[in-house]
């Protein structure tokens, strides 16, 4: 596989989906695959057809690989998985994937991932300030990108707003668990909106999930001071975004490897002409 390739995974709710994107544009080289999510949806059952997107492309050993959980991810481990089994806390996924794929991997927060991908290839492309990625599905899942730089892990659709978790009735699925209508469902968004921005005052608000396709049914009517806009990258976003955050880290890895090379040769010249 070139070198200007990197595989991204997606893990959601109802499927797994894979392509691998060319790095410089962001577009898929290769038709995506998807797998329907299993059920149940243990950690080995989905390592397993993680392994099975991957494997399927035939990544080269250096072939950089990126996969987005709907969770939060710290040091490879999942820390939460809200619309999962609570079999998954404290899974080290890196290593349970690798182990399945039998390649390394990179892995990320679903929401991150979309976010870092419509920074890099979408909506909020190259744009500085802060971009608050959002996307409206099962949960609501969040991304802030400062200066091209993501803080993981928000996970602002749990903040608890007048009392109650806000993706319990701000996410796409509470229309139909709440039986919202559109005006009850943008009341709704405007309650969540308003309160991100108090708290995080964001240059730009991106939304994306399966009902962005929809999004002049509800953009409009909100009132925020930020500009909030459709994601452009769609279901590809957290593909594209979990490829492309696994070649930077491959990158920074590479990185740090030569220069704890040069320190150690310079150390070692020095010692050398000392003696
Ligand atoms: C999870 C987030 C995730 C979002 C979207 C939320 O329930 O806590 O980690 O990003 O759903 O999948």
């Amino acid at each position: 596989m070139s070198k200007n390739i990197a595989i991204g995974v997606d893990i959601g709710g109802t499927g797994i989906k894979a392509a691998p994107v060319k790095l410089k544009t962001g577009k898929f080289v290769e038709e995506r695959y998807r797998i329907p999510t299993p059920d149940p949806s243990t950690p080995d059952s989905i390592a397993r057809t993680v392994a099975k997107c991957i494997t399927r492309f035939e990544p080269s050993r250096k072939t950089p690989v990126g996969v987005a959980f709907p969770g939060v991810i710290q040091q490879g481990v999942v820390k939460t998985a809200a619309n999962l089994d609570d079999a998954w806390i404290g899974v080290n996924l890196r290593e349970l994937i690798r182990d399945y794929a039998g390649h390394d991997v990179y892995v990320m927060n679903d929401a991150d991932a979309a976010g870092f991908g419509e920074h890099r290839h979408g909506a909020a492309n190259g744009r500085d300030g802060v971009v608050l990625m959002t996307t409206l599905g099962t949960g609501i899942g969040s991304a802030l990108i400062a200066d091209g730089e993501l803080v993981p892990n928000t996970e602002f659709g749990h903040t608890i707003i007048d009392g109650e978790i806000a993706e319990h009735w701000a996410a796409e699925s509470a229309r139909d668990r709440l039986d919202l209508d559109w005006d009850g469902w943008i009341k709704n968004l405007q309650r969540f909106y308003s309160e991100m921005e108090k708290l995080l005052w964001p240059d730009l608000i991106i939304v994306g999930g399966g009902v962005s396709k929809s999004h002049h049914m509800f953009l409009p009517h909100l009132t925020l001071r930020a500009p909030i806009i459709p994601a452009e990258l769609r279901n590809g976003a957290g593909i594209v975004g979990a490829a492309s955050w696994a070649a930077a880290a491959v990158k920074r890895e590479e990185k740090r490897a030569k220069d704890a090379a040069k320190v150690a040769e310079k150390k070692a010249k020095k010692a050398a002409s000392k003696g």
